[in-house]
């Protein structure tokens, strides 16, 4: 049976994206998959990565993925980062669920990418980074609101292109630790719509969870296929 992990950082439990995140859970239970939920505000889930991450006593020189490495040797996780560790591990789609804020993710789960994708368990170490990421072998996918219309977005318009502005997240942390990534789920401006639009919105995100079989899994252009080309030398 496959189990997914939804990371979900939206302060109110009644907002719109709050709404999204149990559609989304509603739809892959239907679906057979079991569905574990990591709310971090309801959790009181700290953001920044510090000393406290492990239970060994880091050098007077921290140097935090040194101290994550001798923390999957030791055993030394902090519980917290060592319970989203393996919760994390026996994922086979992780979704992330947020409102957009400052084109990026909330803090909360910029953080929760900081402690929990650990060099040495996403990456690093005796873990590869990208095809042989720690993750590979796995799905994810972003599950969002956004502000902005959707006719804002785009390579032309005010707020940029979205493939740009999801660049960190779906390329960086994503396909950096293996995952395959699909292509994201996105409600634009529902605090913008009727009642009726927001159902719609709310259905759409049913029918995406209902169908992750056959979502497009997205590819890049990066400098990495560039090297495999007969001749190129590239930047270092
Ligand atoms: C701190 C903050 C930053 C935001 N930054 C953006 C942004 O960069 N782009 C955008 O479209 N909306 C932005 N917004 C608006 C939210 O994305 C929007 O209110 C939310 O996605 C709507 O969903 P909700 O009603 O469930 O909160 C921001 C909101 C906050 C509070």
């Amino acid at each position: 049976m496959p189990h997914a992990l939804i990371v979900h950082a939206h302060p109110e439990p009644e907002s719109f994206c709050s709404a999204q995140m149990r559609e989304a859970t509603s739809a892959l239970e239907a679906q057979g998959y079991t569905v574990e939920v990591s709310d971090l505000y309801a959790m009181e889930w700290r953001a920044d990565l510090n000393r406290g991450d492990f239970t060994h006593t880091p050098p007077a020189f921290f140097k935090p993925q040194a101290d994550q490495l001798q923390a999957v040797t030791d055993q030394t996780f902090a519980e917290d980062v060592a319970e989203e560790i393996v919760k994390l591990q026996r994922a086979d789609l992780l979704v992330f669920s947020f409102p957009m804020w400052w084109f990026s993710l909330p803090a909360l789960l910029k953080g929760w990418v900081d402690r929990v994708f650990a060099m040495g368990v996403a990456y690093g170490g005796t873990v590869g980074r990208f095809e042989t990421g720690g993750l590979s072998g796995r799905k994810a996918i972003l599950l969002f609101t956004t502000g902005s219309t959707e006719d804002m977005f785009g390579t032309y318009a005010r707020d940029g292109d979205m493939d740009v502005i999801l660049f960190h997240i779906q390329h960086g942390m994503f396909y950096f630790v293996g995952y395959q990534v699909l292509a994201p789920v996105v409600s634009f401006s529902p605090v913008r719509h009727s009642e009726d639009v927001r159902m719609q919105q709310l259905a759409n995100v049913r029918e995406a969870f209902l169908n992750l079989e056959t979502r497009t899994v997205l590819t890049w252009e990066t400098g990495q296929n560039l090297l495999a080309l007969p001749g190129f030398r590239g930047a270092r």
